[in-house]
């Protein structure tokens, strides 16, 4: 590969993968399984700096000609627009046609486009997880992957697309199993009653531990969407990639095999005290009025779909208030089929797949937020920490509150914060 022999576009990948080893200084490369990864090919192919330079029009337009795709079964999300909403969120047209371009150069390359940032909900992995090498993109399914199915990755970008082209990674970071043990002890000393204490919990650790393992005690029997909040959380208050939770996550069966041989830098007991302080930061005032409730961050699973039409109770949302509920294409289509959908239409909610506010180029979104200074998504409530964490920043909300499903639900019916 390394010799041409395979064609430019691999003999570029793996040119960037020795480097990348280099930098790293790792001993070797090793074979990856799998692949969930990121495209941008249309700025990728007319790029011209020094990464996506690599990938000229001519060279993908080359290994398509040859041929070329993918070592190992690949994932792709290219994940911003909703092909349902795209002119009501008022995405450009031209970010459609580049989406559109983008999935199909990207599919003739052998990959398979899921739109989602939890693809582990809806496809699996090929191959068991469990010790499996892999690469992957999107902060809170990495962190997933790695912690709760027990698979070894980085937190990857373009090496991820590289990595699916020729198969191997060099060997560094998570690959390596002295990487992987714990260096924070956590006693959690707090009943955790919602997935929004996982995100609280997560959120305060990240911040504490930054890069570092953290392994937690106490935490019993959580629900995969918990373990979802505490992944996603512990990557945006900080930059972990990996953690353990003793007794559930399968790296973690007691405390000593989570923190390995050596001593932990810390030890921290959580209380209720110190998730409160983090809530206090997303709790805005009572009895404010509400412009947009989010919900689904990551993607909600049919189970979230079903508990959230139970809370509707077949009533309707303020008219002032909009609702989006966010899942995957696959699960929207499996909440329309069995009337799930139906439900949350006539309460007059929106089903949105494919983006999220985060990073949507329509409205609302980053993206129009940006291009609209004077632009604001009012007061927003939300279920999940990372979009409270973003709201401000990214959404210009002017106020941001943090609750449980069932309280944002309440929220947007009355049109009020309670
Ligand atoms: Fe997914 Fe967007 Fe949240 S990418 S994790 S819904 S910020």
């Amino acid at each position: 590969m390394l010799a041409g022999k395979h064609g430019c576009l691999v003999q570029k990948a793996m040119e960037f993968l020795v480097r990348l080893g280099e930098i790293y200084e790792a001993k070797k490369m090793i074979e990856i399984k799998y692949a969930f990864i990121y495209t941008a090919m249309h700025v990728w192919r007319r790029g011209r700096d020094e990464i996506t330079g690599i990938l000229h029009e001519d060279i993908l337009k080359e290994a398509i000609d040859k041929g070329v795709v993918v070592k190992v079964p690949t994932l792709f999300h290219e994940f911003r627009i909703d092909l349902d909403n795209w002119e009501r969120l008022k995405i450009p047209s031209i970010e459609v046609e580049n989406y559109r371009e983008d999935v199909e150069l990207a599919t003739k390359l052998g990959m398979i486009h899921v739109p989602t940032c939890a693809p582990y909900l809806i496809n699996d992995m090929y191959y068991h997880p469990y010790g499996t090498d892999i690469v992957a993109v999107e902060s809170s399914a990495i962190t997933y992957f790695n912690a709760v199915l027990g698979a070894r990755t980085n937190r990857d970008g373009i090496s991820a697309f590289f990595a699916a082209l020729t198969g191997k990674y060099p060997e560094y970071g998570y690959h390596i199993d002295e990487n992987r043990v714990g260096d924070y002890r956590i006693k959690v000393k707090v009943d955790l009653k919602s997935h929004v204490d996982y995100g609280l919990l997560g959120c305060h650790i990240g911040d504490v531990v930054g890069t570092g393992v953290p392994v937690f005690e106490g935490i019993q029997a959580p629900k995969v969407r918990d373990l979802m909040a505490l992944s996603s959380a512990l990557s945006t208050g900080g930059a972990v990639t990996m953690f353990h939770v003793v007794g559930v996550t399968p790296e973690a069966p007691t405390v000593e095999a989570a923190l390995g041989r050596t001593e932990p830098k810390a030890q921290i007991t959580i209380t209720s005290e110190e998730l409160q302080g983090v809530y206090e930061n997303f709790s805005g005032e009572i009895g404010a009025v509400l412009d947009f409730v989010v919900l689904g961050c990551p993607y909600y699973s049919i189970y979230e779909i079903k508990e959230l039409v139970n809370m509707l109770e077949e009533k309707k949302i303020h008219n002032n208030v909009e609702l989006w509920v966010m899942t995957d294409p696959q699960t929207k289509n499996l909440a329309e089929n069995i009337g799930y959908a139906k439900a949350i239409y006539q309460a007059g909610g929106k089903i949105i797949s494919g983006t999220c506010p985060v990073v949507c180029p329509g409205k609302p979104g980053a993206g129009y937020c940006r291009e609209h200074p004077e632009y604001s998504v009012g007061n927003m409530a939300t279920d999940s920490i990372k979009q409270a964490y973003y709201a401000e920043p990214l959404l210009k909300a002017k106020k941001v509150f943090l609750g449980d499903t069932e309280r944002c639900i309440k929220a947007a019916m009355s049109g009020i914060w309670r």
